[in-house]
């Protein structure tokens, strides 16, 4: 049973298209749990727009905020194989509280200097959270990345400073991402127009993460 915490102070970042794809792809191999830990209930609208299609499988998602996502999660969390908990952004309790529950963290940043400056923030909380939770594994995810500048590397050399794994698989800025989202589905799973680029940027993702590959 592994639990994966999507967090980041940032907004916009990606967190919620990281947790939905991890959680959805998990589904295939075993329950998975997909905790909506954001006020805002992306995820959970995801759920809802999920249901009106026919998609096969599909994470049984729940709505928790704060000290809640630690004390319901834990329970909830063991009668699944898999749990994927999107955090929100800026409710720290839940941040706090995700990053105790989870085996591992996923940070989904993009590549510009608000990006980075936000980082300092989060690393403080994350820090705090292995005390507690020491055997936290962590790992950056790029995302929303532009190919045609020079930020991603800018970004990897920050993140390289700061000592932290960033994982080999890069999440360009795609359309198919945003139309997937909105309709309750996964990249894989779009009636029209599938981008083969950000499947492959998905199963890459799905088996560095899942199967350490
Ligand atoms: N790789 C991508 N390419 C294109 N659009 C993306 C990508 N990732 C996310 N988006 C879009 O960017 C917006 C923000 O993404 P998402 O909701 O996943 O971020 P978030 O970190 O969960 O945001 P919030 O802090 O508001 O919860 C959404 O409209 C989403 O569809
Ligand atoms: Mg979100």
């Amino acid at each position: 049973m592994t639990i994966y915490a999507v967090v980041n102070t940032k907004g916009g970042v990606g967190k919620t298209t990281t947790a939905v794809h991890l959680a959805t792809m998990l589904a295939k191999s075993g329950k998975s749990l997909l905790i909506d830990g954001d006020p805002q209930a992306s995820a959970a609208s995801w759920a809802a727009w999920r249901r009106d299609t026919e998609h096969e499988t599909s994470p049984t998602t729940t709505c928790l905020t704060g000290k809640a996502i630690l004390s319901e999660g834990k329970g909830l969390a063991s009668g699944f194989a898999h749990t994927v908990v999107d955090a929100g952004g800026r409710d720290s309790a839940g941040l706090r509280a995700a990053l105790l529950l989870a085996n591992v963290a996923i940070i989904p940043v993009g590549a510009s200097n608000l990006d980075a400056a936000a980082m300092t923030d989060l690393l403080e909380i994350v820090e705090l959270a292995k005390e507690y939770n020491p055997d936290l594994i962590v790992k950056v995810l790029m995302t929303r990345i532009d190919p045609r500048t020079k930020d991603a590397g800018d970004m990897l050399a920050f993140l390289a400073e700061q000592k932290l794994s960033v994982l080999r698989t890069t999440v360009c800025e795609r359309v198919a991402y945003r139309r997937a989202t909105g309709e309750g589905a996964i990249v894989h799973e779009v009636a029209k127009g599938k981008d083969k680029s950000a499947i492959e940027e998905m199963n890459n993702f799905y088996d560095e993460v899942v199967n350490g590959n």
